[in-house]
């Protein structure tokens, strides 16, 4: 069994992936901000599910993170880097440098510093999955181009890494569609506004992150040991229509 260090666990995505690795006896160590969602995570768990408090946003909370992790002497088989933020939704002949240093100091460079930090702490054969989104893949909504552009910049470092790693950690993104979570919700401007939206996906609704969190349990561990270096979409068809 595993040890896997899992941001953004408290909610969504992230959180069903922290469960989906602790139901099969892997352990967790969940990031996030929120203390109340943080302890439930490790309830839920059955205490497989470890939490630690660090905004991503600042520099010292991910030292601190790296310091506690090391003088526990974690060793980690995977790293599930998730946390994101869209920030304020602008026009992109609008959106400020501020806006943009808003989302790209969580969702780029607190992704690029963890991951290099967890990089001393892999066990061989470790895996890495950043988590983009077809939203700078293969869709570029027009509001959200500081986002689209932050997830652009994920997927050619996860490719980065994984060229530069030569197989010996490899680093996968995953792409998805839209996903119940309460980031989608705010995003539309609350849940009843996104679940009528998504009645226009021709699946009629969007995916439950229970249904996606195995995709990523898949590319964590040794059951897909031939995939490095690549930007898997999943998004039940969405960007087909
Ligand atoms: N939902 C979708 O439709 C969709 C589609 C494609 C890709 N994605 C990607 O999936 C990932 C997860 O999104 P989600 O939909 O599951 O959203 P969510 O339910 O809102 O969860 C976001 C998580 O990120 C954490 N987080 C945000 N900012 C943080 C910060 N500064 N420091 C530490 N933790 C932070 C939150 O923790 P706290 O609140 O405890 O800080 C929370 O656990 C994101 O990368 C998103 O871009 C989502």
């Amino acid at each position: 069994m595993g040890t896997f260090l899992i941001t953004g666990a408290t909610s969504g995505i992230g959180r069903a992936v922290a469960l989906q690795l602790t139901a099969k006896g892997h352990r967790v160590i969940g990031i996030g901000r929120d203390e109340t969602r943080g302890t439930s995570l490790e309830s839920d768990s059955n205490g497989q599910a470890t939490f630690i408090r660090c905004d991503l946003a600042s520099t010292e909370d991910i030292d601190h993170l790296f310091s506690q992790l090391k003088e526990q002497g974690v060793t980690l088989n995977g790293l599930f880097n998730n946390a994101a933020t869209f920030g304020r939704p602008g026009t992109p002949e609008r959106l400020t440098h501020e806006s943009y240093n808003e989302v790209f100091d969580v969702n780029l460079y607190a992704l690029n510093t963890v991951t290099q930090r967890a990089i001393p702490l892999f066990d061989q054969g470790a895996s890495v999955v950043n988590n983009a989104a077809i939203v700078g893949h293969v869709k570029f909504p027009p509001m959200l181009a500081h986002y689209a552009a932050s997830k652009a910049a994920v997927i050619a470092l996860t490719k980065t890494f994984a060229h530069r790693m030569k197989g010996k950690v490899r680093f996968n993104a995953v792409c998805f569609g839209p996903i119940d979570t309460p980031l989608s919700h705010k995003l539309y401007g609350g849940e009843a506004k996104f679940k009528e939206a998504m009645t226009h996906h021709f699946r009629g609704h969007a995916a439950h992150p229970e249904e996606v969190a195995p995709v990523v349990e898949f590319l964590l561990t040794d059951a897909s040991t031939y995939i490095n270096g690549q930007a898997i979409t999943v998004d039940g068809g969405y960007t087909l229509s």
